[in-house]
């Protein structure tokens, strides 16, 4: 049976993937190698599914409109910069999200808690909610990454969340293709 990587996400406006953009140049003093998330790439992630079945995929189309139903739209915005692990070893570089009412983390308990009901992993981890901006290729990247972030700032970039994604990944030598396959929008204000 076939097979597509697939992962649930909130697209990000021109403007803050543009804005994000600038701020990866921003680490251009730091002389480590990293691979930069392209600019039409940038995404926060809500859940990785890998690898699922067409059978599987219909399965996610139902639990997410559903999940759609249920949610309103709201607003995060994005402040500051980090790294996991952590900022001595830094191997992902990320933007941090601000999510002041829980509206964010309540859409994502929305889609762990129908998903699980569908038969999928729950994820173990607690909620983390980031912008993957760079993926460090030096395997001992050194020392001189937390003196960059205190000079980097961003520009109120607020991010208007009206839909959720169901995305598919192609990986490919040259770096991944990311394909919605569907969009499932939330609910307006009355
Ligand atoms: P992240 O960048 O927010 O960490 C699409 O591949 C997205 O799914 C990636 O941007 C990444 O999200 C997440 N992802 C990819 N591989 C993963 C894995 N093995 N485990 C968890 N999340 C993964």
């Amino acid at each position: 049976m076939d097979k597509y990587r697939c992962f649930i996400a909130i697209d990000l406006p021109a403007g803050v993937k543009a804005e994000l953009t600038r701020m990866q140049k921003g680490f251009a003093s730091w002389p480590v190698k990293v691979k930069w998330v392209e600019e039409q790439n940038l995404h926060l992630t809500l859940k990785f599914l890998g690898d699922v079945t067409g059978p599987q995929i219909a399965d996610l189309q139902a639990g997410l409109a559903k999940v759609s139903l249920a949610h309103r739209r709201f607003k995060i915005s994005i402040r500051g910069f980090g790294a996991f692990p952590g900022t001595r070893n830094p191997k992902v570089i990320w933007a941090g999200i601000d999510d002041p009412k829980q509206e964010l983390e309540q859409l994502w308990l929305g889609i762990e808690d129908e998903l699980a009901g569908r038969g999928f992993n729950p994820e173990v981890r607690p909620f983390s909610p980031h912008l993957t901006l760079g993926r460090v290729k030096d395997p001992r990247p050194g020392p001189g990454f937390q003196s960059i972030l205190p000079n980097l700032g961003i520009a109120g970039c607020l991010v208007p969340v009206t839909e959720i994604k169901l995305m598919e990944s192609r990986l490919s030598r040259s770096g991944p293709t990311y394909t919605c396959l569907q969009s499932f929008a939330l609910q307006e204000h009355s």
